[in-house]
């Protein structure tokens, strides 16, 4: 019989039963068999073909047609089964997994109590124009007393209260050694605020420890007034505690203020009654502290006649304690995790 003829009947043959086989096969396993029998480099397509050669010029074209459409065929076939069979594998693999149970929650962190209120307060007063300011823990006795007027038998300078190196120099009792620093080195309009530790040498209980968190602002220039004090001040505890927060100004004394007050709040804990408590101390920039800056900078940037400011200050701890009910300072420092999940 002519070759051609042979193959228009024999190509039909392999394709149908190889459609057959795939059909059937129940593994990715004999799907590969199936394949390697047909497609493979002695499989039964691939021997057909090679006969193409044989085959007379007037029936390549039928020949050459019904090959490639049995390639194909077979082709996709095999791909679908194989897809099929990996559906089959994967619902197997997933019986008695409950998927629609939720996932398990990842632990993640959460910022300090100290890190979120420090950062409110250094945007509320960043909204106000001050900038932030950095200066050294390890501080000499100029930039955190003398220059600020803080006299020799100021009991602030006793070794009972501050902590001294065998050198001469401590570490900070405030952050307003901050304010030095920059007034020696830039001239007004100043608007700065300090956030920083400093250390004292209390008796650490509920309320004190032995090093703080503080945080102090300065603003100087030509014409700042005490109103302008109270109002940046009202505005940052209301933004801070709320708009209702009620904030009074006490007179005190500073060394490095006049007039100098220590600030209330007054706020209502849930099932008490409301009461004040204080929160920061602040007054006008003593001229005296100008004049210790003139000297230093060896000019008079911040003439007394004209240059005029406010200073505060205020413990970041007690603020947080304030506004979460804090017992005990203590816990600020512990990290334990029981007490620092509740701001997560
Ligand atoms: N430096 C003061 C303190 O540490 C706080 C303060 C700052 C008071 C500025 C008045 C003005 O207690």
């Amino acid at each position: 019989m002519a070759i051609g003829f042979l193959m228009k009947e024999q190509i039909p043959v392999i394709q149908s039963e190889a459609l057959a086989q795939i059909a059937t096969a129940h593994d990715e396993r004999s799907l590969e068999e199936v394949r390697v029998a047909v497609l493979g480099k002695k499989g039964t397509l691939t021997l057909a073909a090679a006969g193409m050669k044989d085959v007379p010029k007037e029936d390549k074209a039928e020949v050459g047609q019904l090959l490639n459409a049995a390639r194909s065929a077979i082709t996709s076939a095999l791909e679908e089964k194989q897809s099929a069979l990996q559906d089959l594998a994967d619902q197997a693999a997933l019986t008695g997994i409950d998927v629609t149970l939720p996932a398990r929650a990842v632990a993640t962190g959460a910022l300090h109590p100290l890190t979120l209120i420090r950062d409110e307060a250094i945007s509320i007063l960043r909204r106000m124009g001050f900038s932030l300011a950095d200066g050294p823990e390890i501080e000499d006795e100029f930039h955190c007393f003398d220059a600020l007027n803080t006299p020799a038998d100021h009991p602030a300078r006793n070794e009972k209260d501050t902590f001294y190196f065998d050198s001469g120099k401590l570490l900070r009792t405030h952050t307003s050694s901050v304010q030095i620093r920059t007034m020696e080195s830039a001239k007004p309009p100043i608007r700065i605020i300090a956030p920083g530790s400093a250390y004292r040498r209390d008796e650490i209980d509920a309320t004190h420890l032995s090093v703080f968190n503080q945080f102090e602002g300065l603003y100087v220039a030509e014409d700042v007034s005490l109103p302008d004090l109270k109002g940046t001040l009202e505005y940052f505890f209301r933004e801070l505690y709320g708009a209702q927060t009620e904030v009074r100004f006490r007179p005190h004394f500073f060394p490095f203020t006049e007039p100098s007050f220590e600030i209330d709040v007054k706020l209502t804990v849930k099932g008490q009654a409301p009461r004040w408590i204080e929160v920061a101390g602040c007054g006008m920039v003593d001229p005296a502290v100008f004049d210790a800056i003139n000297t230093s900078r060896k000019d008079t940037a911040f003439d007394p006649n004209k240059t005029t400011g406010f200073a505060f200050g205020m413990g970041l701890d007690r603020l947080a304690m304030i506004r979460w009910g804090i017992k005990d300072i203590r816990l600020l420092i512990e990290n334990d995790v029981r007490f620092l999940k509740q701001f997560a």
